[in-house]
């Protein structure tokens, strides 16, 4: 069978202040009405058998609400502290049967073009039944430092670089062969512990001993913090030799930075003003001079003003933040 794994247990840290540990992006209804966690849902529905979350005991009820008001019933995960994906990802492969596969997606994405996604998905899934673990490749548009970018020769990875610098970015992105990682992967349960179990196996194991003593779900403290807390894109993706790319056409944004909103935004017609300053979360009229390419993000309790290309930086403030509390 097929599963929708959503993994949901990010606090979105590079969009402070808008997102916050209490209500992280892919909960606020900022975009289209629906919560970018109630679009993800919506767009695998028909793709998918069933549904598993990955959460985190901070923001399960915020999933609980979505999932309820739609009747979808689902396996819920939830964590007790975040691991990062690694670890998010063999949690919901020890909840399944070796031979499941599961279609893993961030829960922060801005998806079109639904006829490619399904067709995507279908090759992949295709793939995955035969061993592979898919990755979903998008044709890159500018020297992004934020994502993983996956060299290729046809349908065969010959590397995966996570989050390189600008330098390397701007030379994948001149080498032709280079498509982002979507952060979405496709593959047998079975196949992903087998690779996590070889590549890091110190998460394998402590993340099998904090899912073999969960209670309905919900994982233990102590456990859990003897996890490293690898990303999947390190710990699988750069040294795994299954790896295959579905490339893929469909309209992809992560909003997963405030460059990243910034672009989505201008696409749906939000102002810009002449030397490229956006305003987000008021409609105050709000002067900027002598500053171009900045964000003025605007929230009742705190504030933030961004130049553009430092959009990576965010976590920083947010991470400063989280230690003074
Ligand atoms: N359950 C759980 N637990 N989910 C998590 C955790 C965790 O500890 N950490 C992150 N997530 C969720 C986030 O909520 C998000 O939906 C997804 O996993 C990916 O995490 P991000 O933190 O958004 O990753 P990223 O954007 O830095 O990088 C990934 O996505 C890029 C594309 O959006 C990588 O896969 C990159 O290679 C990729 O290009
Ligand atoms: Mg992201």
């Amino acid at each position: 069978s097929v599963t929708h794994v959503i993994l949901t247990g990010g606090v979105g840290s590079r969009l402070w202040p808008l997102s916050r540990k209490s209500q992280p992006k892919q909960y606020l209804d900022i975009f289209d009405g629906k919560s970018l966690f109630e679009m993800t849902v919506d767009r695998n529905r028909d793709i998918a058998d069933k549904v598993m979350v990955v959460g985190n005991i901070d923001n399960c009820h915020l999933s609980k609400k979505v999932l309820e008001k739609s009747n979808t019933s689902y396996i819920d995960i939830i964590e007790s502290t975040p691991r990062n994906t690694a670890a998010a990802i063999a949690f919901a492969a020890f909840a399944s049967e070796p031979d499941d596969i599961l279609i893993v997606t961030p829960s922060d994405h801005i998806i079109g073009k639904m006829d490619r996604y399904e067709e995507a998905i279908q090759e992949a899934v295709d793939k995955a039944a035969q061993g592979s673990i898919v990755t979903f490749g998008i044709v890159p548009t500018k020297p992004e430092t934020g994502y993983g970018y996956i060299e290729r020769n046809g349908d065969n990875v010959l590397s995966f670089r996570e989050k390189p610098n600008q330098v390397s970015a701007r030379d994948f992105i001149a080498k032709g062969n280079f498509l982002w990682n979507s952060g979405m992967f496709c593959f047998k349960a079975s196949v992903f512990l087998e690779e996590l179990q070889v590549y890091a196996p110190v998460v394998y194991e402590t993340s099998k001993r904090a899912w073999d003593n969960n209670s309905n779900g919900n994982l233990d403290l102590a456990l859990s913090l003897s996890i490293p807390s690898i990303s999947v894109d390190y710990a699988i993706m750069e040294r795994s030799k299954k790896i295959k790319v579905v490339a893929s056409h469909f309209d992809w944004s992560d909003l997963g930075s405030f460059e990243s909103v910034y672009d989505y935004l201008i696409t749906i017609g939000h102002p810009v003003d002449e030397n490229g300053n956006m305003v987000i979360g008021t409609t105050n009229y709000t002067a900027f001079i002598g500053v171009k390419d900045t964000i003025f993000v605007y929230t009742p309790t705190a504030n933030l003003i961004l130049k553009k290309e430092f959009s990576q930086d965010v976590k920083s403030v947010y991470n400063e933040l989280e230690r003074r509390n």
